[in-house]
């Protein structure tokens, strides 16, 4: 196992086009980010900003038409990083990440689950494709793991088909398979969606616990900036497929440094807030991202844009303070990266 805090995945300069009818869809446009071992990256953006399209691509599993571009490097302790968007669909390399580097939960459990076989028959498989040849040996860890995930009767759990469960023990099921290979990264995109508020609860604390016990990565995919505070050490905001602000979760909720990052958090409820105070929401909607101009995502919804730089030119996300990087324009620091200071001195 890498040490702690050291670089599992490496994100970079990834771009996910889809072309459609309409033009080309950039789904990711230009992803860059890191995924430390032992910590949690929280993927934060409303619907439709290419949160699982960029996630797809990291076990290549993106809709047949997406053209992939950038590099997406596993990092090893003992031998040399592999780039995942190199290797080849039939690559055994690639059988080897996926459902067992790697893992991914999702937001509909039914998705991972067969509806015709036991929990036992497909968890049981699972362990017995990844740890142990030993059908006894096998059975004995599935319970093993189902008692993990806080599932009560795990034995008699085995026997049941998925539809007997409710919601949150389906969703306990499927962390269990997700957990069968010991995966280094596991991706978890909305996975706790479609729970009510308590079993939510439940669900990311035994994902927390999980992770300090088992030692993995995890990239936290939500649209709910709640929960992203809750499991993340460090978040990546998104938006039209581009990463605008990144930074260590307590530092992005102290200081948000994106108009967008701080639209979303305007828009979320809040107990203590006045009564009376009307809940505000970030104007207008998500375009959609087919041929995108060469400007700010942004920039026809953001209250504070400055026009002749933001309509005319693409941010680049750069640090503004210590270990937290900002796309906007508004910061002199991405400004001088663009190599528009000049003009910004005449708009002004
Ligand atoms: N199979 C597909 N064919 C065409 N367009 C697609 C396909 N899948 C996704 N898209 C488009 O790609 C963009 C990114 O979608 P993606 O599913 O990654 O968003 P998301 O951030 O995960 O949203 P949500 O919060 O709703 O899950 C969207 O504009 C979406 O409409
Ligand atoms: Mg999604």
């Amino acid at each position: 196992m890498l040490p702690a805090g050291e670089p599992l995945l490496e994100v970079k300069d990834l771009r996910v086009v889809l072309p459609l009818m309409e033009g080309n869809l950039v789904a990711a446009d230009g992803v860059n980010f890191t995924i430390q071992q032992g910590r949690t990256l929280g993927l934060v953006g409303e619907s439709g900003c290419g949160k699982t399209m960029t996630a797809q691509s990291i076990l290549k599993i993106s809709p047949k038409i997406a053209r992939t571009t950038g590099e997406i490097l596993l990092h090893y302790p003992d031998k040399p990083s592999t780039d995942i968007v190199g290797l080849g669909k039939e690559d055994r390399e690639l059988l080897s990440i996926r459902g067992g580097e790697c893992a991914m939960i999702f937001q509909e459990p039914m998705t991972s689950f067969s509806p015709v076989h036991t929990i036992g028959n497909q968890l049981i498989e699972a362990v017995l494709l990844h740890r142990t040849r030993d059908k006894h040996q096998a059975r004995e860890i599935a319970i093993g793991m189902l008692a993990k995930v806080g599932i009560p009767a795990p034995a008699e759990t085995l026997r049941k088909y998925p539809h007997h469960l409710s919601g949150g023990m389906r969703q306990r099921a499927m962390i269990a398979m997700a957990l069968a290979s010991q995966p280094r990264l596991l991706i978890a995109d909305e996975p706790t969606t479609a729970l009510d508020v308590t079993v939510q609860a439940q669900v990311l604390r035994l994902m927390r616990d999980l992770q300090r016990d088992l030692g993995m990565a995890i990239l936290y995919i939500s649209h709910d900036l709640g929960v992203i505070a809750r499991m993340a050490d460090d978040v990546a905001v998104m938006y039209m497929g581009s990463i605008v602000e990144q930074a260590p979760v307590r530092d992005l909720f102290r200081a948000p440094k994106h108009p967008y990052t701080r639209g979303l958090m305007a828009s979320v409820p809040r107990i203590g807030k006045r009564s009376g105070e009307p809940l505000q929401s970030i104007g207008g909607n998500v375009p959609i991202p087919i041929n995108k101009p060469r400007a700010c995502g942004f920039f026809p919804r953001c209250p504070v844009a400055i026009s002749g730089i933001c309509d005319r030119a693409v941010p680049p996300l750069v640090d503004v303070a210590t270990g937290h990087k900002s796309a906007c324009f508004k910061y002199p620091e991405v400004l001088a990266a663009a190599g528009l200071a000049q003009e910004a001195a005449h708009v002004h």
